[in-house]
């Protein structure tokens, strides 16, 4: 079947709210419609209703499905984002649309201020975006996408333009984010992180004074139930953390000072690192396509594998753990970020292997895999990033599991991911046991992956991916 023909590269005139009664065709043509309807014209917004502007992960996340689709969709994607890249290298968290009112999103552009409070740190003049970072999946999509038509990718010089700008996105990261001073990259936001409400954050959070409740105004409960969301208090947190970091001109602190500038929150996690390194190695691929050899990368991916071990390994938790560099030490929390580095290649044998027995084990062993430990304290199967299975790190693990021989567990992984994300009408999140839909429906990177998922399924039945 010629799949190419069911979406055009035409953007979509309206938004076209996602329809859970529309069982038409396969779960590939749903998947399909979620993405047609989520299209701007230039990317894809995450959830029409709840997240109205473009994401950088979920961009990401979105470009590697898109490519099954539409191989010059997926690079306008990537290249949307990339475009608002600031001077310094960093590529925000959100890029702003315009057209859409400020009320429907918050934090909203005139929070962020970043072509005033960042202009020293290189804000683009012409569109707002946020000043934070999410995690560095850029360089793997791109080069994921590039791998789905290269001869589109060449004819355009998709990997040459980008290439200079992933460059720069993961220099910013390596040297302005190494607050530990040993090599990785931290974050200093749960948004940045990505899993804004795990209970990893509980305990480093927990030293910031939140912002006032009357100060701001939430927009997600006007589309979210409370019960599936991060809570008030969390959110004050949240918005002290930002305002603090806009209100210092989004200046990042020296390696290792924790002084009276540094920030309240700083964390090394072991996903956001270890897509760092992913991407770094996604990237040497990118320079040898370009002519280069690309030893360089490889050689620091592996030697940054080395110190993701070193740092943040726990063998006595058969995971890995984030490291508070505030509070000091290992955060003792099981979140599923602890699994995230199964993703790389070069991991010692002992580490993989005891990954792949913890994520059958107890504290993660259901049907599709939790965020948070199913036997923690904390455990909510509904609420956002403490319980509920999400689908782009279902996707890393499936990922993780082939690349360390663990075939029969991603093939099980695998289809039980396409079953819960098209029966629960593609949803933000579910319930990790009965697949329950939470959050948003006809979520972007939930159907985006599912197609990769099914492409890779058809393509290659049990003998697995083009691991690309
Ligand atoms: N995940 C955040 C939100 O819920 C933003 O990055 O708005």
């Amino acid at each position: 079947m010629d799949r190419t023909t069911h979406v055009t590269d035409r953007p979509a005139r309206s938004a076209v709210a996602y329809d859970p009664g529309a069982r038409a065709g396969t779960p590939h043509l749903r998947a399909a419609r979620v993405l047609a309807g989520n299209w701007t014209g230039t990317s894809t917004v995450p959830s029409r209703a709840l997240y109205p502007h473009q994401w950088s992960w979920d961009s990401g996340f979105v470009a590697i499905g898109l490519r099954h689709l539409s191989p010059l969709r997926a690079q306008t994607e990537l290249e949307t984002l990339l475009a608002a890249q600031w001077g310094d290298g960093r590529i925000p968290h959100i890029v702003f649309n315009p057209s859409v009112p400020l009320d429907a999103y918050f934090p909203s552009p005139d929070f962020w201020r970043s072509s005033t409070a960042g202009r020293a740190a290189g804000a683009p003049r012409t569109v707002q975006t946020s000043g934070i970072v999410q995690p560095p999946v850029h360089a793997l999509a791109a080069w994921l996408v590039h791998r789905a038509d290269p001869g589109l990718s060449r004819a355009r010089g998709f990997l040459a333009r980008v290439y200079p700008r992933l460059a720069a996105w993961h220099r910013y990261l390596l040297h302005r984010r190494d607050l530990g001073g040993a090599g990785l990259a931290s974050v200093i936001h749960p948004w940045e992180q990505g899993m804004d409400n795990s209970p990893c954050w509980d305990a480093p959070l927990a030293r910031v004074t939140p912002a006032p409740a009357r100060t701001f105004r939430r927009a997600d409960l006007a589309h979210g139930a409370p019960e599936d969301r991060p809570t008030d208090l969390d959110y004050g947190r949240y918005v002290r953390l930002a305002a603090d970091y806009r209100d210092r001109c989004y200046r990042d602190a020296p390696a290792g000072d924790a002084g009276a500038g540094a920030d309240a929150f700083a964390v090394e996690d072991p996903a956001f690192n270890a897509l760092l390194i992913a991407s770094e190695h996604a990237l040497a691929r990118i320079a040898r396509e370009l002519g280069a050899t690309g030893t360089a990368r490889r050689a620091r991916a592996e030697r940054l594998t080395g110190v993701l071990v070193e740092r943040l390994w726990q063998p006595e938790a058969g995971m890995f753990l984030c490291r508070d560099l505030r509070g000091g030490g290992p955060v003792p929390e099981r979140g599923v970020c602890g699994l995230v580095p199964l993703l790389l290649p070069g991991l010692p044998r002992d580490v993989a292997d005891a990954l792949v027995r913890t994520l059958a084990g107890p504290h993660f062993g259901a049907r599709l895999v939790p965020s948070y430990d199913l036997l923690g304290e904390a455990f909510d199967p509904h609420r956002y990033w403490r319980g509920p299975a999400w689908f782009n790190t279902g996707w890393l693990l499936e990922r993780g599991l082939r690349t360390h021989g663990a075939s029969a567990r991603a093939d099980a992984l695998r289809d039980a991911m396409i079953e819960a994300a098209d029966a629960s009408g593609f949803a933000e999140y579910v319930d990790p046991h009965t697949g329950e839909a939470r959050g948003a429906t006809g979520f972007s990177w939930t159907a985006a992956l599912t197609l990769d998922l099914l492409q890779a399924k058809d393509v290659n039945g049990a003998k697995g991916r083009d691991r690309g």
